[in-house]
């Protein structure tokens, strides 16, 4: 039976840099997600002869927001849902499952990277037809309407039995339980070598890939121990749990410590890399040896033509403002397009829609290309596994190969974590004021030669963006201020540096910045005005 229920509005439910994230324990306040849903739902309009995507990382109130979303969308005349077994998709699947079946779009319940449990986090990314992240302009309609609701619609019906496969109605909707890896692994199938990588494992090649206890445990087994052959035990963490063992499921040098040890030790294997929480995210590692994000984009960048998939050519390629400027310089020398854009894989959708680009990267560990409209974890995993495998490398001298052929941009990101939301929204609107003042200002060795917030037009679709302060010096090197919109409680400051080198190679990177730190805390008074005398996370 449909029922409409009357609600009350929230005032906190505006999408982020990658839909809604909070606290667990304020989605569980009663009717959140219900009021969350029916705004997207009353967004979208008529919803007759429409087929979504819905699935999640498996964190806490999976199993329980996945209920409603179904059961909302019944009510709602929805025609058709397509759910991960178990409510299981990662994020480039459910992806994938749009764009292979041209469906209308998706519901990935994950916060990704934070942490899950009740304690934790939860979030929901909300993508249209295109297989990504709706448009800011989608958003933000829907958080009008998320400010004014006042009903709700959703069947009345027990739970769906989500463990078996296939076809099952709830009143005049179809929900048909898919395999949540099958489709993908074949899609891998088509972009890689897959005999290649075999050859590889089957010559003793060995790997870590670890899980973190989160959605792409299953993807992993699959792919590497099963149809691979790499050896059983090198997927680790592979089992999803709902708080992610406890595990902050973000691969970087601070969270996949398990991985980083092992790594860094004399057992480490040829190759070590991690996903998040539900899969979009990785980190790269060779023995002893890190690759940062922004050079593995310009990596695979230069390598495109060793894929099946992209041999004929790429069309371009586009970065985060925030990440290193590495790969302009594989674009310049492949002649292909290059683009920068704000923060938020949302904006390489228009991009790729309309073949601007074929690959795409952020610096927090966000590596992906056209096969979907999101980054993908295991395809970058498999991207550096056929470079080695057609180079005969290791990690270590494919990326000092790199850094001999275009220099090394040196590369950190400071997080300065838990400011008191209108210390940090000050501060940027100060430094932003004070941004002309710094042009031209020499700063010990550096001179300012540009200071100005990063304004993104969209060439596809006409919007504007501003995301971010830039402070650029004449060397080319750069500072970049942004507040993360991806947290669930205050705010993060964040400082990426960067400063690029043709002769010094081999540098430790905290050393070469370490000056260029020391300005970019002073310019925007990061001490005085936040307390905080060092970063709370280094990548
Ligand atoms: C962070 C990253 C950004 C990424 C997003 C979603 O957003 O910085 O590159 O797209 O997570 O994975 P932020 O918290 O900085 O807004
Ligand atoms: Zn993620």
């Amino acid at each position: 039976m449909i029922k409409t229920i009357q609600t009350k509005p929230y005032t906190d439910q505006k999408m982020g840099t990658a839909g809604l994230r909070k606290k667990s324990k304020v989605v569980m306040q009663e009717h959140y997600i219900e009021n969350f849903v029916q705004s997207i739902f009353n967004v979208i309009g008529d919803l007759k002869g429409k087929t979504y995507v819905l699935g999640g990382d498996g964190r806490f109130y999976n199993d329980i927001a996945i209920q409603k979303i179904i059961k909302m969308a019944a009510a709602n005349g929805v025609s058709k849902l397509i759910i991960g077994q178990n409510g299981f998709l990662s994020t480039p699947a459910s992806s994938n499952i749009i764009l292979k079946n041209k469906l209308d779009g998706g519901f990935v319940l994950s916060a990704s990277h934070n942490p899950g449990g009740e304690n934790g986090d939860f979030g929901i990314k909300y993508a249209n037809q295109s297989g990504g992240q709706c448009p800011s302009s989608t958003s933000d309609k829907i958080y009008q309407q998320t400010l004014t609701i006042s009903e709700f619609k959703i069947d009345d019906a027990p739970d769906i039995d989500l463990s078996k496969l296939g076809t099952q109605t709830l009143g005049a909707m179809q929900i048909e339980v898919i395999d949540p890896v099958k489709d993908y692994v074949e899609m891998m199938e088509r972009i890689f070598d897959f005999s290649a990588l075999k050859k590889l494992f089957s010559n003793g090649f060995t790997m870590r890939f670890d899980a973190m206890n989160a959605v792409t445990g299953p993807y992993a087994q699959r792919i590497f121990e099963d149809i691979l052959g790499a050896a059983k035990g090198s997927v680790v963490n592979a089992v999803p749990l709902p708080d992610f063992g406890g595990l902050h499921p973000d691969p970087n040098l601070i969270y996949a410590q398990e991985l980083v040890d092992l790594m860094f030790s004399e057992k480490a294997p040829d190759f070590g890399a991690a996903n998040d929480g539900d899969g979009d995210r990785n980190m790269i590692l060779g023995k002893k040896f890190f690759v940062t994000p922004s050079d593995s984009l310009a990596i695979l960048t230069d390598y495109f033509d060793l894929i099946p998939a992209y041999k004929n050519g790429i069309f371009g390629v586009a970065k985060s403002a925030a990440t290193s400027t590495a790969v302009s310089r594989v674009a310049e020398a492949h002649n292909i397009g290059y683009y920068e854009v704000p923060t938020g894989w949302k904006y390489f959708v228009n991009l790729m829609d309309s073949n601007r680009i074929t690959f795409c990267g952020e610096e927090s560990f966000g590596t992906g290309s056209s096969h979907i409209r999101e980054k993908d974890g295991i395809w970058a995993v498999l991207f550096w596994l056929s470079i080695i495998a057609a180079t005969g490398k290791s990690v270590e001298e494919i990326t000092r190969d790199h850094w001999k052929k275009y220099g090394r941009s040196y590369y950190m990101r400071f997080d300065f974590e838990g400011i008191d939301t209108n210390v940090a929204d000050k501060l940027m609107a100060d430094l932003e004021n004070k941004l002309p003042s710094l042009n031209n200002q020499q700063f010990g060795t550096y001179q300012v030669k540009e200071a100005a917030p990063f304004v993104y037009h969209d060439p596809v679709d006409g919007s504007d963006t501003k995301n971010g302060l830039i402070v650029k010096f004449t060397d080319g090197s750069r500072i970049v201020y942004r507040l993360s919109g991806t947290g669930s409680s205050g705010a993060t400051l964040r400082i990426y540096l960067e400063k690029y080198d043709t002769t010094k190679l081999n540098e430790n990177p905290l050393a070469m910045l370490q000056n260029l730190l020391e300005i970019a805390l002073n310019i925007a008074e990061v001490k005085s005005r936040t307390g905080k005398q060092h970063a709370d996370v280094i990548t």
